[in-house]
């Protein structure tokens, strides 16, 4: 039985215009909401950035694929019958053997048999059923590299006409590397019988090509992954310059298959149900793996649970060491359930762990910073996502590949229909919005305005009562002591604390409390798409160029195409601001310019709302602008004081009650020791009496100093400053998108004026 799987990373894909493409037929398995007349609410099966379909499979189904820098698109198919096993795509419809004919052996050679049992073909230099592919950048010893997983196992009929798949023998199961510069293999990596077993099955590869790492040669190290349906899957790695593999975690409880596992796709509970043999579950163990950005951990999981787990790939590499199998075993993490069962992997370089959910139409992702999954894209159109590729064009491509309505999984009948796909979508911006929002601390960025409150007459005040603090603040123990009796009510008497200074600390709890909400409140400053509705989706083209940028290049065009190419020129810098007015201004843009493309051909007359809509998306571009500049000023002015005065000036009057807190107890302390034996106060001993009254001179002295630092702290017309920059700054942004929108809508007006005008009088005319 074949499966799932692959990825890679990079890749410039000059696919044509997808949009004028016809839709998948899904054969009536997934229907239209559109069907509904409710007024309730309806799942759509959607979210995310926007799919585009960019090559349909209509030969054979396909398993992995990897996008090259170049833009060529490299896809496997597991052998049955199929007439080749790695492919390129040649156009929208269609793909070709690579890098050869001769390369993929022909059906029939592909299998063998030994004293009656079956085996795969032992044949190192061709290739006999390919699951996996992964592309490498060029590297200062390597060219841009096709790396090619072959399984050796390919899937043949037994007497019955039942599928069976034959064992490996070595030479058959291997890595192979094809420079992508002149399309030739130019090394191969065949395994020892100890390292891959007759039962392996190779699904997925990552690579470490730095010279630097643990326990290899300098010259690279691959990770493989085996998933053996027949129970014994586990990592082989590859050192790829001595040649040398071996093998990792096999067995672990964490790659196993999960115990009777049901997926569910499109909502039908699912079994494993393979022409002559009983009905049984998913028997598939590791299959997606992703290295994180910095080599050190690989992620992994079963196909058959919803489990997501992790290594220290340093445990993977440690080899010719007793212990490194307890070692690595010992160093396994658990990172929790994530919603459904995983297939292939990808990643980004925030680290995030991409995982295709082929139960949810859906891409998850793993975020290490929360510890959490979160939904990434789904769309009804993802029927078995079973590869994915990150080019370096900054979209994702994935294989679709209906793998559940395999004969091999139906009793032997097809229930695919042909075509399987290529989808893909703008992950690049999605991850660098991300990094853009990650750092979330409001103040750290802001420079300007630095607090002006006089922090010398704090500093002042710890000297002064530092001097008595370190000589006679009684022992932390004695005020334990105090502090328990007083909480268990078993305490004579507590010294009352100044009715003056109980005020000052409620005035400073409450002023704490509102410091603390306007904060979370106006934090929001720091986070420019506080005000970019989610529903919104834009593509990372969208996001490339600013309004002014587009209109300028659109007043150049000489002709549609070039408006066209102007319109969706790439992204010059970093992605446009998301902010609600940009979103409006770039829908303005794209909306004037279809309705210019619209135009017939040779009119003179530019269309009047064509013309409303440019002007309206450069104004509504301008109050973006005039927005960012206000948060930039909030952020500067209001924000950093704010926080400033919340960290220090009411730390500093925290840290000065703590004091007057201890001094009491201390001074509680001392009383409570004296009066113990039931003595009256005048019959305390001299010593006692000392300790007493040095007690008491503390706790003045810090009932002082607390009182005078929180008066400094209530004084201070810092807040009061903070909140007048920050009702200014507003002031500004209205006045001015007062100003802008006050104008455009005027110019507006005067163009629907002169249309009507000529409305009339074409009326009129007639
Ligand atoms: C699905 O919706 C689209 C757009 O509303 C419509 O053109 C199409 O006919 C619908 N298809 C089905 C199967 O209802
Ligand atoms: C795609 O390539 C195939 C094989 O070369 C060819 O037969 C077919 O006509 C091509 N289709 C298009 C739309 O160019
Ligand atoms: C390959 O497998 C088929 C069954 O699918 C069998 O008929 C044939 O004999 C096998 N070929 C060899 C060389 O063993
Ligand atoms: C292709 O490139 C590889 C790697 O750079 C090199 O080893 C090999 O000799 C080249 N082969 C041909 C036929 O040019
Ligand atoms: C290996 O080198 C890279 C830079 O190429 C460096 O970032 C990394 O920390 C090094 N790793 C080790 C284990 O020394
Ligand atoms: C984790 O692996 C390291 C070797 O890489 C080993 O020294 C350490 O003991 C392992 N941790 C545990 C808990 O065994
Ligand atoms: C489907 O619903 C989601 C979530 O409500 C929404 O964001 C999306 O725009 C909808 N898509 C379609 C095609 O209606
Ligand atoms: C204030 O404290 C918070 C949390 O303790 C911290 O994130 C922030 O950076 C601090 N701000 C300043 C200006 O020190
Ligand atoms: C509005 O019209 C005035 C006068 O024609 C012109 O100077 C100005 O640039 C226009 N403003 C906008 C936003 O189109």
């Amino acid at each position: 039985m074949l499966t799932r799987s692959v990825l890679c990373s990079l890749a410039l894909a000059g696919i044509g215009s997808a949009q004028s493409l016809p839709h998948i037929q899904t054969g009536g398995l997934v229907q239209n909401t559109s069907r509904y007349e409710t007024r309730l609410r309806v799942d759509n099966g959607t979210y995310g950035p926007e799919i585009e379909e960019v090559h349909y499979y209509y030969d054979q189904w396909p398993i992995g694929i990897a996008v090259a820098s170049d833009g060529r698109i490299f896809t496997t198919y597991t052998r049955g019958d199929y007439d080749y096993t790695l492919g390129v795509v040649v156009n929208e419809t269609a793909e070709e053997p690579y890098p050869n004919r001769a390369l993929n052996l022909p059906p029939d050679q592909l299998n063998t048999s030994w004293h009656g049992i079956p085996f795969g073909v032992g044949t190192k230099g061709a290739f006999i059923s390919v699951q996996a592919v992964y592309i490498t950048s060029q590297t200062a010893s390597r060219p841009e590299t096709l790396w090619v997983l072959d399984t050796g196992r390919p899937t043949i009929h037994n007497n019955n006409g039942d599928p069976s798949m034959p064992y490996a023998q070595p030479g058959g199961p291997k890595l192979i590397a094809i420079s992508l510069s002149n399309n030739t293999i130019y090394r191969t990596y065949t395994f020892p019988a100890d390292v891959h077993y007759p039962d392996s099955y190779l699904n997925d590869l990552r690579f470490d090509l730095r010279s630097n790492v643990s326990d290899t040669s300098g010259e690279g190290i691959a990770y493989l992954v085996d998933s053996s349906n027949e129970g014994r899957p586990g990592f082989i790695m590859v050192d790829l310059g001595t040649g040398e593999s071996w093998r990792r975690l096999t067995q672990d409880p964490s790659v196993l298959r999960g115990p009777e596992d049901v997926p569910s796709y499109q909502g039908h509970p699912f079994y494993l149900r393979q022409k002559g043999s009983p009905t049984q579950w998913q028997l598939e163990g590791l299959d997606g793996i992703q290295l994180s950005p910095d080599g050190k951990t690989m992620y992994y999981s079963p196909l058959s649970t919803n489990y997501l787990w992790s290594v220290p790939t340093a445990n993977l590499r440690e080899h010719g060491n007793a212990l490194a199998e307890i070692h690595a075993h010992a160093n396994v993490s658990n990172h929790g359930q994530r919603g459904g069962n995983a297939n292939g992997f990808e990643g980004d370089s925030n680290g995030l762990i991409y995982q295709l959910m082929p139960e949810h139409n859906a891409v998850y992702y793993y975020d290490p910073a929360d510890g959490q999954t979160h939904g990434f894209v789904r769309d009804p159109r993802i029927l078995w996502p079973d590869g994915a590729s990150n080019g370096e064009d900054g979209y994702m491509y994935i294989n679709i590949n209906q793998l559940p309505y395999q004969p091999a999984w139906n009793n032997g009948q097809d229930l695919r229909s042909y075509p399987g796909a290529i989808l893909r979508l703008a992950y690049q911006a999605e991850a660098e919005a991300y990094a853009a929002s990650t750092p979330s601390n409001p103040t750290a960025s802001s420079s300007t305005a630095l607090p002006s409150m006089d922090m010398n007459k704090f500093a002042t005040s710890f000297q002064n009562f530092g001097k008595t603090v370190s000589s006679s603040v009684s022992p932390f123990a004695q005020r334990s002591q105090q502090w328990i009796r007083e909480q268990t009510g078993n305490v004579g008497e507590k010294t009352e604390l100044p009715h003056d200074y109980i005020e000052l600390e409620t005035r400073i709890d409450a002023l704490k409390q509102t410091h603390q909400k306007l904060l979370a409140a106006t934090s929001q400053y720091a986070n420019e798409a506080y005000d970019y509705p989610p529903n919104i989706r834009e593509s990372f083209q969208d996001l490339g160029k600013s309004i002014s940028e587009k209109v300028n290049l659109l007043s150049k065009a000489n002709s549609a195409a070039e408006a066209q190419a102007a319109f969706t020129a790439p992204p010059s810098a970093k992605p446009q601001p998301k902010t609600f007015p940009h979103a409006i201004a770039r829908a303005s843009l794209a909306g004037s310019q279809s309705l210019t493309m619209a135009t017939p051909q040779g009119s003179t007359e530019p269309d009047p709302l064509a013309q409303g809509l440019e002007k309206f998306a450069i104004a509504e571009e301008k109050v973006g602008e005039a927005r960012l500049e206000q948060d930039e000023k909030i952020q500067g002015r209001f924000l950093s004081g704010w926080s400033t005065t919340l960290n220090q000036s009411l730390k500093a009057a925290d840290k000065a009650r703590t004091a007057v807190t201890n001094a009491r107890l201390s001074l509680d302390a001392a009383k409570g020791r004296a009066a113990a034996s039931g003595k009256h106060e005048e019959s305390y001993t001299e010593e006692q009496r000392k300790a007493i009254e040095q007690a008491e001179d503390v706790f003045v002295e810090k009932v002082d100093e607390a009182t005078s630092v929180m008066r400094n702290v209530l004084d201070t017309p810092e807040p009061l400053r903070n909140l007048a920059e920050l009702a200014k700054a507003q002031a500004e942004f209205h006045q001015r998108s007062g100003e802008i929108l006050d104008e455009v809508a005027k110019n507006i007006s005067d163009i629907q004026m002169a249309q009507e005008t000529s409305y009339r009088q074409a009326r009129e005319g007639q």
